[in-house]
């Protein structure tokens, strides 16, 4: 696909004429990261915004000790590194390639230039912001008031509800992320994961095929 075509299939740059897109093919630049490739890390200085074209993006926070707390993970057609450039401060967390991805990038100038010019862009931009907080503050709920069982019983129900796919017999089927990934994303231990997950599994609630987590249709109603 050319510059134009993977800008056509990132959401916020939908509204955009042909002539706009084509513009903006012409001003962002194309790269790819390998697995486990930092794109930046916390408190730089941020001089770039980027479009994921193909792979995933962990946006995390490390401590001192080598913990981390995964914020997000980021896919195809989603954009980060926005905030650094609308308020002028350091990069919020770590950009990190989970996978071989490749990402399109636009400078600060060419970013502000693109948004003064496009209401679309603008608005389609904070409806992103908007369902980020939405989605941070149902995290911060989470980590709260859940105890660690619940918590990666809710865990498991937000990747099958952003990621899963309906089979045929009405169970739903995800990505399997690392225990360690699990863990990272609501703070708790690797092993507590595997423990936990072993649990629900011995009760029926979902099960381990190859490469994904499969759950019954109903394992929703049970933990939300
Ligand atoms: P910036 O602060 O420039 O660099 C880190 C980026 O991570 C940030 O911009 C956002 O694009 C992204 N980011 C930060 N916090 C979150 C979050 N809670 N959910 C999704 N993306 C985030």
């Amino acid at each position: 696909m050319d510059e134009r075509e993977l800008l056509r299939t990132v959401p916020i740059f939908s509204e955009l004429s042909d002539a706009d897109i084509a513009s903006l093919a012409r001003l962002s630049s194309r790269r790819r990261y390998p697995k486990d490739t930092v794109v930046f890390f916390e408190n730089e200085e941020g001089d770039f915004f980027f479009m994921i074209v193909e792979g995933r993006i962990k946006v995390t926070i490390l401590g001192d000790d080598g913990r981390e707390v995964i914020l997000s993970v980021l896919g195809q057609g989603d954009f980060f590194g926005e905030m650094a450039l609308l308020d002028n401060e350091p990069r919020s967390a770590t950009a990190i390639a989970v996978e071989d991805t490749e990402l399109l990038s636009l400078n600060r100038h060419d970013f502000q230039s693109v948004l003064a010019d496009n209401r679309s862009i603008m608005s389609a931009l904070i409806k992103v912001l908007a369902a980020r907080i939405r989605k941070a503050n149902h995290q911060i709920s989470t980590l709260a008031l859940l105890d660690v069982y619940g918590r990666v019983a809710r865990v498991v129900v937000d990747m099958a509800r952003d990621e899963g796919r309906r089979l045929k017999d009405g169970r739903i089927a995800f990505r399997r992320a690392t225990h360690q990934e699990i863990a990272n994303r609501i703070g708790t231990t690797r092993e507590t994961v595997t423990r936990m997950l072993k649990d629900l599994e011995r009760q029926g609630m979902l099960h381990i095929e190859g490469k994904e987590i499969v759950v019954q249709p109903d394992f929703e109603k049970v933990f939300d």
